[in-house]
């Protein structure tokens, strides 16, 4: 990412040296602030503008994501800026993904050619030139990576210095507040669900003896990439012909620490509270999800800091509840449907719940006995639920796919076509029964042009090279190797 003000030749005709220097020095520490936000790394300061990495020196399997997200901060935090003299303070963001060599020992590759080194932030920078006022411009690269978490404008085709002509770039409008992460980011053209037969008759008998009555907790563990909303998603369109309610709560790698985020999140969605409506707007709007004015008065007044929902927040005001009275509030209105209709709540990710959102579904599972109620947990193995369930209670650990079930993907994903022998062992033996690898590293040798398409096969016509690692999946692979970072070195050296 790099980052640059807007016009700051014209700033210091205009202002004094001090002035103008302690104004660069908020910036930059606003734009270190927010890089550091997302575990992004400032890696230099050139003049005005600030160059950060994300993915170095700590990988996510997110740092597209992440990158876009500080860039929005950064934008959203310029007014903060603007003061001064009555300048108004911009700048512009571009954005770009790919492999650099990070370190002082930089090699020169075997053709010669020096540019690789560099190619990533130099885009980043040509593109930031042409982002208009507190712009964000992302690469085609980073746009693939981040396509259906923000929405994005198509701009015109750039020439750029030093880059090309016909340059294909986008602005980054706003991030896309959706209530599943998989919906956001799974590609239409995936492929049928395939080999879980055993862990969907599963989770549809426990919905069943929760839908008569029995409330069930049901907690599913699996590894990234596994197939765990994927299970979700397939047992929800299953029972979608039934009469019933959903609630879905989706932790996010960004609110750790951000109390009852998800929990807000389906509030606000279930309420349809509109992000520019006024207050009063908004109370309108929220009240409607209480039977009666007086619960709903009360849950505004203690849910109103956190919604958006108040005019004014008078200074002096007290606490207007414990936490005590929230959480039982919550729990009561995330419970309610309940009395009408068999109710499934779906909780994504619990490996990034917060404390509060925690706490509340330990109140919520107590309650849980005689409810009409399946609640649905999905998490990393990393994470240890600390729920305990007086009652019907279920965990399921996913296991990687069979070599059977792979195959069956992968030929799916070729549309039918059959694909030569030693295309699918590769993508089997590298894919490691990890649906998600089966599929992209599947996608990435349909479109690197190795095949050809024919009739009713695809036709490999020189030997298969060793399948380079498809950059979509780059940041899992660099995120699991930094978790074990003792054989990050082997894995380079290889
Ligand atoms: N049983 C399956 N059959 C076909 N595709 C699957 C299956 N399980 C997962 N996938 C695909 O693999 C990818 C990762 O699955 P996902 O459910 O997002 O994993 P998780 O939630 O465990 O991280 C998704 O694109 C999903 O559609
Ligand atoms: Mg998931």
């Amino acid at each position: 990412m790099f980052c640059d003000i807007v016009d700051s030749t014209p700033l210091a005709a205009t202002l004094d040296l001090e002035t103008l220097q302690s104004l660069i020095d908020t910036y930059q520490q606003q734009v270190a602030d927010c890089v550091a936000r997302y575990d992004g790394f400032v890696a230099k300061f050139m003049g005005d503008g600030v160059l950060a990495y994300f993915g170095y020196p700590q990988a996510h399997e997110d740092d597209a994501e992440r990158a876009v997200r500080a860039a929005l901060d950064i934008v959203a935090a310029m007014p903060t800026l603007r003061h001064v003299d009555g300048l108004e303070l911009a700048c512009r963001i571009g954005i770009a993904s790919g492999v650099v060599v990070v370190g002082d020992s930089i090699t020169v590759g075997a053709a010669g050619e020096k540019s690789v080194l560099g190619e990533t932030p130099n885009l980043a920078a040509r593109l930031q030139e042409t982002a208009p006022r507190n712009g964000v411009i992302v690469a085609a690269s980073t746009r693939t990576l981040v396509a259906n978490l923000f929405d994005l404008k198509t701009i015109d085709p750039l020439t750029l210095k030093g880059v090309g002509s016909g340059i294909m770039a986008w602005q980054v409008i706003a991030a896309r507040d959706d209530a599943s992460r998989f919906r956001a980011t799974r590609d239409p053209s995936s492929a049928e669900f395939i080999g879980r037969d055993a862990e969907l008759a599963l989770v549809l008998d426990r919905w069943s003896v929760a839908a008569a009555g029995e409330g069930q907790l049901f907690l599913l563990s699996g590894e990234p990439g596994l197939g765990k909303s994927r299970l979700c998603e397939t047992m929800l369109a299953q029972i979608a012909t039934e009469t019933h309610a959903e609630i879905r709560l989706q932790c996010s790698p960004y609110h750790v620490n951000s109390p009852l985020y998800p929990v807000l999140r389906h509030l606000e969605r279930a309420a349809g509270l509109v992000h520019d409506d006024t207050p009063a707007i908004r109370r309108g709007d929220f009240a409607r999800l209480f039977a009666s004015d007086e619960e709903a008065e009360r849950a505004i007044l203690l849910l109103g800091p956190a919604l958006g929902l108040l005019d004014a927040v008078p200074a002096d005001a007290a606490p207007s509840g414990s936490k005590t009275e929230v959480l039982v509030l919550l729990q009561r209105l995330l419970i309610a449907p309940a009395a009408e209709h068999p109710l499934c709540i779906l909780v994504e990710d619990a490996h990034w719940i917060d404390p509060t959102t925690q706490e509340l579904l330990s109140l919520l599972i107590e309650r849980l006995g005689n409810q009409r109620v399946l609640l649905l947990i999905t998490h990393r193995p990393e994470f240890t639920p600390p729920w305990r369930s007086p009652i019907h209670h279920t965990r399921l650990a996913m296991n990687r796919l069979s070599t059977r079930a792979c195959t069956s993907l992968i030929g799916d994903l070729a549309r039918g076509k059959r694909l030569p022998e030693e295309v699918v062992r590769q993508i089997v033996a590298k894919s490691d029964g990890v649906p998600l690898f089966v599929e992209e590293l599947t996608k990435s040798v349909l479109e690197s042009g190795l095949l050809t398409e024919e009739h009713d096969s695809w036709g490999l016509d020189e030997p298969l090279p060793l399948l380079a690692i498809p950059s979509s999946l780059h940041d899992s692979f660099m995120a699991r190797l930094d978790r074990m970072a003792s054989v990050k070195e082997v894995a380079q050296v290889r």
